[in-house]
């Protein structure tokens, strides 16, 4: 038996349809939802990253603002924009991509963002709300995962999830939100012991480690729902998950790596800029 593939791609391009009525709403309102995103440097991953967040952003009606700085601007210049942003009322999101350059202290920037701007959810005013489960906006893979989940009717409660990887970005609050759900958690990292039995618990596996075939099908129990949140590029040049062959044939449910997990954190980002837009405008969020 093969897994149901989990579509990704489909599940944002209903999400995103339902985003662009909603934004149109507001600006029917008098208010168009922007987003300013701060991209510092040259690397070439983040600047296809920063250009499809515009594009998204540009087919829901969502306006997006460049600031694009050389990466030996230094910190006390981007700290000034990220203070200009914050204080401007036409920005709703601020979005500083990360990696930053070396030399740049990433934590202070990420402290400074306003945190009812803060559309990544990495300010630790909103980790904490994550943590108490208070919160207006998720990190986007997280919550593009959770999204994704309720789309297919998966059972969270009760049931055992193992996460492998405790990133800030990814795998620490992907551990809280199943957690929330009343589901039975394990957080994996490059130090546990038994990996593959404590997956092999799993009827949610998450993994986000970024390393190719480190999920292999023996790790992984028959008809469980697997995500594959990493996106590896392999020695040909094309994009892999951390699953290798074979998962597919074990798994209930499983993302694939183009198409699954991806589309969903974009379109994640776009649900939290609407949402800070009518928070900071009053035009009910909460
Ligand atoms: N770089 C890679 N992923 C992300 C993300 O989700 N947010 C930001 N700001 N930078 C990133």
């Amino acid at each position: 038996m093969s897994a149901v593939i989990i579509d990704g791609k489909a599940t944002a391009k209903r999400l995103r349809k339902e985003i662009k009525s909603e934004v149109a709403e507001l600006r029917a309102g008098g208010i168009t939802p922007t987003l300013a995103v701060v991209i510092v440097g040259d690397d070439p991953a983040s600047r296809v990253y920063v250009t499809n967040k515009e594009k998204d952003c540009e087919k829901c009606g969502i306006a997006s603002l460049e600031f694009a700085l050389d990466a030996d601007a230094g910190q006390s210049k981007l700290e000034t924009l990220v203070g200009e942003l914050n204080a401007r009322d036409d920005v709703h999101g601020v979005l500083v991509q990360l990696p930053l350059p070396k030399g740049y202290d990433e934590r202070r920037i990420l402290d400074l963002i306003d945190p009812r701007k803060d559309v990544d959810a990495f300010h630790p005013l909103n980790v904490g709300r994550i943590v108490r489960g208070d919160y207006a906006f998720l990190p986007c893979t997280p919550a593009g995962v959770m999204a994704l989940i309720d789309e297919y009717g998966i059972e969270v409660e009760g049931r055992e999830c193992v996460v492998v990887g405790r990133s800030n970005i990814v795998g620490k609050p992907m551990s809280l939100l199943l957690l929330h759900r009343n589901g039975t958690v394990t957080t994996c990292h490059s130090r546990t012991k038994n990996l593959a039995e404590v997956c092999r618990r799993a009827d949610i596996l998450v993994s986000a480690v970024g390393k190719i075939g480190v999920i292999t099908p023996d790790m992984v129990k028959p008809g469980a729902c697997v995500i594959d949140v990493a996106i590896n590029t392999a020695p040909d040049g094309s994009l892999v998950g951390d699953c290798a062959d074979g998962v597919s044939e074990v798994a209930g449910f499983i993302t694939p790596v183009p198409g699954g997990v991806g589309p969903m954190t974009r379109v994640m980002l776009l649900r939290n800029t609407l949402t800070a837009a009518r928070l900071l405008c009053g035009a009910g969020g909460e």
